[in-house]
């Protein structure tokens, strides 16, 4: 034991015990005598250790590694055609908190991966909590939930060696070919945002607004940022990675706390509630986008990030969003990714914060609450005496509509097990070429080019290798033959860390 530890230092001044009682010592533990064994009855000492043994919630299963920030959303446009959503009405402004995050990565590892992030919002409305929770792409790489599960997995570690693994994630994706789309995005530049600020948000599915008169629309959410696109080349990255993992995260506090708040501008494409039923694509299916020549951009308003969580694990850990968190105005759609989804995110929460993970303060909504959850581990909030079933013969409150939903719309009656029914346009493919041939320039098609083949020389076997290169040749015939050589040639630069490297 040395000095210092026998000292009264002066910087001590009083902690105390969970109880509230003063702590003894926050530096010594009981003993008999100084170099004696410690005594079972330091219950400060047998208090810190056995909370220190919690500590830790487990990691979100998916998107572990991320951060955040509250803000402001303001509705600087009238769109009260389309929603009677209070946070959408002119002139609104609501308190809101974002989450970024990368999908695959656990919870220490690199910001700077190549990976699709995540774009979480949390929307504290007057009608109650709005959450947002998609991506920085508008398309996914499934569009059946019972897929989700496989999917990640195959992205994720090997079961034996516990390495992540290049033959996996083609494995699955070129079983799959309706990952092409968001591969194709996932390989090009918007696999390396160079940071959190420097890229775009999508709500990615396809959801339902409402207007006052009953009125129904499909829409899709753009949040463009304010701050302009910008990508790290997977040189810049993979220095990145190991120079600073949380390079992102550190980015967007250290920008907050300098008073740089970055911001986006919300759009929507508004696609007429009838015109989903005969459009030559499915609007429902989440490997496609809705060109913007058919649904051009209705501006909604502005998200701004302006204030650093206090506490990082009370505040942005613990956060729990939602996409089955809507508001009156607000529905979902017959998207099967997003109905499953509507189930996952509540039920992973109770898991990974606690059965009333919905009381904590970052996910309380700011208006009164009447539930009928009742009791459960860590129950907070209470309704005193009030009845706890409903109907009752007193006066709680209770919900009793019946008749058809606002947000609904209407479905086949016969129960399958079905992939969607294709409509004229619809093909993996073509959407994904379009991107390849159209939206990236020669730049980024020769990036595109290297990333995928320094990933296919990356571990991946026949009959994968083979499958792979007819993949982008299905996506496009000259990019899928410029893969194809180098590949044969085996002479690829070495590819950007995580999705796409093992
Ligand atoms: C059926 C498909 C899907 C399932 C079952 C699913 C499930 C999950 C689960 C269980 C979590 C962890 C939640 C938590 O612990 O708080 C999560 C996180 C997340 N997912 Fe999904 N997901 C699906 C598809 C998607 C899609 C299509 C997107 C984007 C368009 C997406 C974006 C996110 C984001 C951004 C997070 C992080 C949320 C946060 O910041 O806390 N997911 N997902």
């Amino acid at each position: 034991m040395s000095d210092q530890d026998n000292r009264n230092d002066t910087r001590a001044t009083g902690s105390t015990m969970s109880t509230g009682a003063p702590a003894v010592s926050d530096r010594n533990s009981l003993s008999i005598g100084p170099d004696g064994p410690v005594l079972l009855h330091d219950v400060h000492f047998l208090e810190q250790m056995a909370h220190f043994n919690r500590e830790k919630v487990p990691e979100r299963q998916p998107h572990a590694k991320g951060a955040g920030a509250f803000g402001v959303f303001e509705t600087t446009e009238d769109v009260s055609t389309y929603t009677k959503a209070a946070l959408f009405q002119k002139g609104a402004s609501t308190e809101m908190l974002a989450r970024f995050s990368t999908v695959a990565g656990e919870m220490g590892s690199p910001d700077t991966w190549r990976d699709v992030r995540g774009f979480s919002l949390k929307f504290y409305t007057s009608e109650g909590n709005y959450d947002l929770v998609g991506n920085n792409t508008p398309v996914f790489f499934v569009r059946d939930p019972m897929k989700f599960p496989h999917f990640i997995r195959s992205q994720k570690r090997l079961p034996d060696s516990g390495l992540r693994d290049n033959h996996m994630q083609w494995d699955f994706w070129t079983n799959n070919p309706e990952t092409a789309h968001q591969v194709t995005y996932l390989m090009g530049v918007r696999g390396l945002p160079r940071t959190w600020r420097h890229m775009n948000g999508y709500g990615s599915h396809t959801y339902m607004w409402v207007n006052a008169k009953g009125e129904k629309f499909w829409v899709k959410y753009h949040f463009h940022t304010e701050q302009g696109m910008e990508f790290f080349s997977n040189q810049e990255a993979a220095d990145m990675a190991g120079a600073d993992a949380d390079f992102h995260r550190r980015d967007l506090f250290d920008a907050i706390a300098r008073g740089e708040h970055p911001s986006w501008i919300l759009s929507v494409q508004v696609m007429p509630y009838d015109e989903a039923k005969t459009y030559r694509l499915n609007p429902f299916d989440l490997t496609k986008t809705w060109p913007h020549a058919d649904y051009p951009l209705v501006r909604v308003g502005k998200m701004t990030l302006n204030r650093n969580p206090e506490n990082f694990f009370a505040q942005i850990e613990q956060a729990a969003f939602s996409p089955g968190n809507t508001v009156p105005g607000i529905g979902l759609s017959p998207d099967k990714m997003l109905l499953g989804r509507a189930f996952a995110y509540n039920d992973a929460q109770r898991n990974r914060i606690g059965t009333n993970f919905h009381q904590l303060p970052v996910n309380q909504p700011k208006v009164p609450v009447n539930t009928y959850m009742f009791d459960g581990h860590m129950a907070y909030h209470h309704s005193g005496n009030a009845p706890v079933y409903a109907p009752n013969s007193h006066d709680r409150k209770w919900a009793d509509e019946t008749g058809p939903v606002a947000d609904g719309w209407e479905a086949d009656g016969t129960m399958v097990r079905s992939a969607y029914t294709l409509r004229k346009d619809d093909d993996d493919f073509s959407q994904p070429g379009i991107l390849v041939r159209d939206v990236f320039n020669d730049e980024e098609r020769a990036a595109l080019v290297d990333q995928v083949a320094g990933s296919l020389l990356g571990g991946v076997r026949e009959p994968v290798l083979s499958r792979a290169l007819d993949y982008w040749k299905s996506i496009d015939a000259g990019v899928g033959a410029r893969i194809e050589e180098k590949v044969r040639k085996g002479g690829a630069a070495k590819p950007a860390e995580g999705m796409g490297e093992g």
